[in-house]
Order: structure tokens, then sequence, then C-alpha cells
């Protein structure tokens, strides 16, 4: 099915929403053409909401004759206005607003099926819908809004004022199975085996019998990207795993023994630790280590890429949220794409692309490693950046700070697992700054590195709150690290949000 974009993040979630029904969705533009929709032949269209008035000059439009297509149409918030403006219904400026929780009562509708009548829903809106489309009869309203929900099963067109794709909506996610399940006949057949199942083909048809590169980076969208190649094409691909010793401790064995021990994927192990530590001495600058990194990366992985000989595509482990980020669906959605990952390759590479997740969210990313067989551990690891663990060394990277600072983080990471917290957390990591300070072990006076325990709760990464980490959690790190890091005296917490900070130091 097609979710309409018509501005900030809601189509994203929407669609996100749709396919945890097991439905697959596809974001267009709001510019998408009747001749595109009937061409695509979607099950069901959702109209998303957005940030404008559908009075503002230049706010997005849809082609009216798209709703007369006999399409199943859900209209949410501003979709629901634009609806109810095209077909012969009246949106005003009310004068009164509804912003967060709400009451709604819904009467007898298809949409609110089997649901309670009294919905606690959370709204986002000033225009306000006071008439329906014509022939569309009235299913919802809350005290501000008359018109908060209308049903037309003639013409197959629904619209909600709510946001039913917000956690704080209950039973929101019933009501869009509702509509696609009962109202659009949608089934729910679009699971990581079925993703998997059609990749395969996927990749079969495009690679045909040629030779394959994937670059490994220790994340989970690469490994996923090279064991779904592996599948399609076994030993026709060949992974290069360029371990610059920036990772934290045991992963590039992890790695090694996921692909070489458990999928026998042929998988060249590149050691190239001591190159990147030579490149990086003296060096302090965060945007100059990224560089030095990125660039050594590239020279590795072509070195390595040329020993393998003709090698006709290479593998990427893009993802749909890049994809729309970097306007590949033409989205309104305006975003930052402020990071490249290491694993980014050179411009002149003449490799084809073979692209698995290019229709992934991270979470189906995650989903379909399970389904593929990899361990919990690797499959739920938290993001980690390119540059690793360089950029959370303030000044320069030096063998000693690099091994202080990766058991700190081990033992971080270690406990925040016991303590069941892991998966909650959007990052945890340790941090080593660019300063010592005096302490007292015994006897003696030291001068040691502190360590910073920083751990945030995130849904993309653009926004984040610092994490309310048990005190009890806080202080066992804390005694751990002092303990058994001769290197370190001091452990602190950094408690502060993003925005005004970043989540990496650097
Ligand atoms: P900041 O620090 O900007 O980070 O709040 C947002 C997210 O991006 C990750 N990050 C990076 N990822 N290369 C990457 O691949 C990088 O240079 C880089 N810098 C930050 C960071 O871990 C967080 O998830």
């Amino acid at each position: 099915m097609l979710v309409v974009d018509l501005g900030g993040q809601y189509a994203q979630l929407i669609a996100r929403r749709v396919r945890e029904a097991r439905v697959y969705s596809e974001l267009v533009p709001h510019t998408v053409t009747v001749d595109e929709v009937r061409r695509r032949n979607p099950l069901a269209i959702v109209l998303s909401g957005g940030p404008a008035s559908v009075y503002a000059e230049g706010a997005p439009r849809i082609d009216p004759a798209i709703f007369e297509l006999g399409i199943p149409t859900l209209g949410i918030c501003y979709g629901a206005q634009l609806l109810a403006l095209s077909l012969g219904g009246r949106v005003d400026r009310t004068g009164v607003s509804e912003f967060g929780r709400t009451e709604l009562r819904a009467t007898e509708g298809s949409l609110f099926r089997d649901l309670p009548a009294e919905l606690s829903v959370w709204m986002s809106h000033r225009d306000t819908v006071v008439a329906p489309p014509a022939g569309a009869r009235v299913v919802g309203e809350s005290s501000a809004t008359p018109v908060a929900a209308f049903e037309d099963d003639e013409r197959r067109l629904y619209g909600v004022q709510f946001h039913p794709e917000v956690v704080h909506t209950a039973h929101g996610q019933a009501m869009l199975e509702n509509f696609l399940y009962s109202l659009a006949g949608a089934e729910p057949l679009w699971t990581p085996a079925a993703v998997i199942a059609e990749q395969i083909d996927r990749i079969r048809a495009q690679v045909g019998s040629e030779r394959v590169l994937c670059a490994l980076s220790g994340g989970v969208d690469s490994a996923v990207a090279a064991l779904l190649v592996h599948r399609a094409v076994g030993d026709q691909l060949t992974c290069v795993f360029v371990d610059h010793g920036l990772l934290r401790k045991g992963e590039a064995e992890q790695v090694v023994e996921l692909f070489d021990g458990v999928f026998h994927v042929p998988l060249v192990h590149v050691q190239a630790q001591e190159r990147f530590l030579a490149r990086l001495v003296g060096v302090t600058d965060p945007e100059t280590k990224r560089k030095i990194i990125g660039e050594e990366f590239i020279r590795v992985f072509e070195d390595e890429a040329r020993k393998i000989g003709d090698v006709d595509w290479l593998v990427q482990g893009t993802l749909y949220s890049d994809v729309i980020e970097s306007g590949g669906t033409d989205g309104v959605a305006e975003t930052i794409k402020s990071h490249h990952n290491v694993g980014g390759l050179p411009d002149d590479m003449t490799m084809k692309l073979v692209e698995p997740l290019r229709m992934l969210f991270k979470d189906e990313v995650r989903r379909v490693g399970e389904e593929l067989g990899m361990s919990e551990r690797m499959v739920w690891r938290q993001p980690f950046p390119g540059p690793g663990l360089a950029i959370r060394i303030i000044g320069e990277v030096t063998g000693e700070r690099l091994d202080a600072l990766r058991e700190a983080d081990a033992i971080l990471q270690e406990e925040v697992r016991r303590a069941g917290l892991y998966r909650d957390l959007w990052q945890s990591f340790c941090v080593l700054p660019a300063i010592r300070s005096v302490g007292v072990q015994g006897d003696s006076r030291t001068y040691g590195y502190p360590i910073v325990i920083r751990a945030v709760t995130s849904e993309d990464a653009m926004t984040a709150d610092w994490a309310r980490l048990p005190y009890d959690l806080v202080e066992l790190v804390a005694s751990r690290i002092v303990n058994e890091i001769p290197a370190v005296n001091r452990v602190v917490l950094d408690v502060t949000s993003k925005p005004p900070a970043t989540i990496e130091w650097e």
C-alpha cells in the first residue's frame, strides 16, 4: 500500500506501523500522479498528517482524481482535512486547537470495529473538519472537534483527525488494522521470511553468475545485507572485514566467528589496526580523525578488492530511511543527513550496487537478521559510529588510551546487559576525555584518566534524552572501572540531552 507524505515525520511512522501489521507499505510524495497510483495499483492509500495548514500558501495538495479510483483511502489529520476539503466538506480555523491526549467518542464505524466507544487519542491540529466530505458520515467526535472521524463506505474514503500511528493513541494500531484488513482487504503476509524469499529472488535476478564483494563493518546492516546475498548467490560473494582496531571489545572476533565459523561465507579479515593507529598519531581534531579513518578504510578496502580480482557487484547496506532522507521518494520531509559511514566507498569504484536492505527500516533489518539465524547479541547491537572508539577518545588516539576505553566500555556493556537495560537504551558507551585528575589509592596519589559514562534513549538519534540509569548500576560500573583499569581513577556521568549536546562527544 502507499503512504502519501504530506510533510513532517508522520509518513515514515505510518509506513512502519503498517508494516508492523505485516502489510508492505511505501512512501510516495504528495505530488504523485493519478496515473502513477493507477500503475502501482495499491491495496490502499494512507494520507499522512503534516505540519501545514490546508489554507497556507504552498501547502501540499493531492490530485483529487486519486480519490475517485475506488482505492480504500484513509486520511490522517492533515490528510483527513485535505480529503474533506477536496470532496465538498469544510475545514475551518475554529480558534480552538487540540494538542495532546483527547477523549474521542466513537460511534458505530468500520474503523472502530471491536474497539471501545470511548477512546483516548492523540491530537495535534489547529484547523478542524467541520463538515465531512459530501456523502460521508461522522463516526467520531471530541469536545473540540465535531468531525473527529468520518467514513464513506461507498467511495471507500475514511478520515480521522487524530493520529492512530502514535503510541499515545489507545488502540491506534487496531484501528489501522481495521482499515487494512477489513476495509482494504489486505492480508498480513509481509513477514521476515517473505522479505528474505523476495530479496533472494531479486538478488539472483540482478547478479546472475557474477561476483559480489561486501565490506563488513561489524554492524548489523552490513552483516544482514551480506548474509542475504550469500543465501542468494553463495560463494559468488566475498566479504572483506577491515579491522581498524577501533571496534569494541570482542566485536571483531564475533564478526569472524559468525561469517567464517557459522555461515561459512568467504571472508577476508584484514588486520589493519597498526595502519590506522599509525595514521592517527598526533591527530586530535574530530573531523580530521573521521577523514583519516574514512580514507584509510577506502585504501585498505581497495587493496583487498584488487587482490580478489574482477568483481562486478558491491553490496551496500542502504536502508529505507537513507533512501527517504536522501530524497529518494521525493518526499517533502526535509531531513539532515549529517554523517557518512566509514563504510562509504570511493565514488570512482565502477562496481554496480546490490542494496538488499533498500526497502527496509532498521527494526525490520533486525527481524530479518534474526530470521537468518544471527545471534541476538549481533542483531540487537546498539548503533556504533564508523570511526569507532577514535571519536570517543578526546585528543590523541594511542594504543594505551584505546585499551583503557575498550575495557571500560566492555564493563559498562556487560553490566547494562546484566541489568536487562541494553535494548531499552539507544546507545550506552564510555568516553575518554583529554584530561587527567588526581586520585588516591592506598597510600599514594594517582594522576589518572577519568571515564565518562554516556547513555541515552532515543527514537532516531536526531534528539536524545540522557538515560536515568539506576544509581546502583552506575555505582557498580564506576567501581569496577576504577578497580579493574589501572589507568583510570575517576568515573563521571553525562546528564545532557540532545540538543544541546550531541550523543557522541566528538
Ligand atoms: P551525534 O553525536 O551527532 O550522533 O548526536 C548521532 C548518531 O550518529 C552516530 N555518529 C556517527 N556514525 N559515523 C557514523 O557512522 C560518524 O562519524 C558518526 N558520528 C556520530 C552516533 O553514534 C549517533 O548514533
